[in-house]
């Protein structure tokens, strides 16, 4: 049988904060149920910016030689992918959404109607936390906004998500609040 593989993308800054915790949560699950994990934190790599060349739309890759091939590599190689970042502005951390620019030819293809997938048949779990309360993080679109974004990434490449779970109201807790394990757990099962 072979391996199952396994892409956490870490995209916040702060390597213990609490998306770190979502994220180390639903790692060691996925470890129990045997997958290889590869894990990658987004702010120790280098990646310029997206210069909007579009040239991957022929080469799948970027054509900027940095660390986005190694990343693009394993999402290609993986057949799940977590990403675990906090809410900015309503929306996710700029490092995050260049990642996604950096992807672009790598997820999907372009034609005259709509663009066509270069992802599919791999599943995605989302991770983001919030200072906002629930709910009025959902209400006033703070999370909302942050998983729409991610959510139109992977969507667009094809692929399919196995939950999107939300910290919110993280001014004072320490610890991730057990219901937010009992999510993550239950979606990595
Ligand atoms: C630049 C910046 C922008 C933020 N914008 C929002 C926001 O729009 N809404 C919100 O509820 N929290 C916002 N926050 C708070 C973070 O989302 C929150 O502290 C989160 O739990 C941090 O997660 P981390 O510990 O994994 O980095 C912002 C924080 C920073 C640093």
């Amino acid at each position: 049988m072979s391996e199952k593989v396994l892409l956490a993308i870490l995209g916040s800054p702060h390597g213990n904060g609490m998306c770190a915790a979502m994220l180390n949560c639903a790692i060691g699950k996925a470890e129990k149920n045997g997958y290889h994990v590869t894990k990658i934190n987004l702010y120790e790599k280098n990646l310029s910016y997206c210069k909007g060349c579009r040239a991957c739309m022929n080469t799948q890759t970027c054509i900027q030689k940095d660390d986005l091939q190694e990343i693009a590599a394993c999402l290609q190689k993986c057949q799940t992918v977590l990403l675990a970042a906090p809410v900015y502005w309503a929306n996710v951390p700029a490092a995050v959404k260049n990642l996604f620019d950096r992807l672009l030819g790598t997820a999907m293809e372009e034609t005259n109607t709509f663009p066509r997938p270069r992802l599919k048949g791999k599943e995605y779990l989302l991770l983001t936390s919030c200072n906002t309360p629930f709910p009025f993080s959902w209400i006033f679109r703070q999370s909302r906004g942050a998983i729409r974004s991610m959510d139109e990434f992977f969507k667009t490449a094809g692929m399919k998500p196995i939950g999107k779970i939300v910290c919110a109201g993280t001014v004072n807790k320490k610890d991730l609040p057990k219901q937010t394990i009992k999510k993550i757990e239950r979606c990595m099962s």
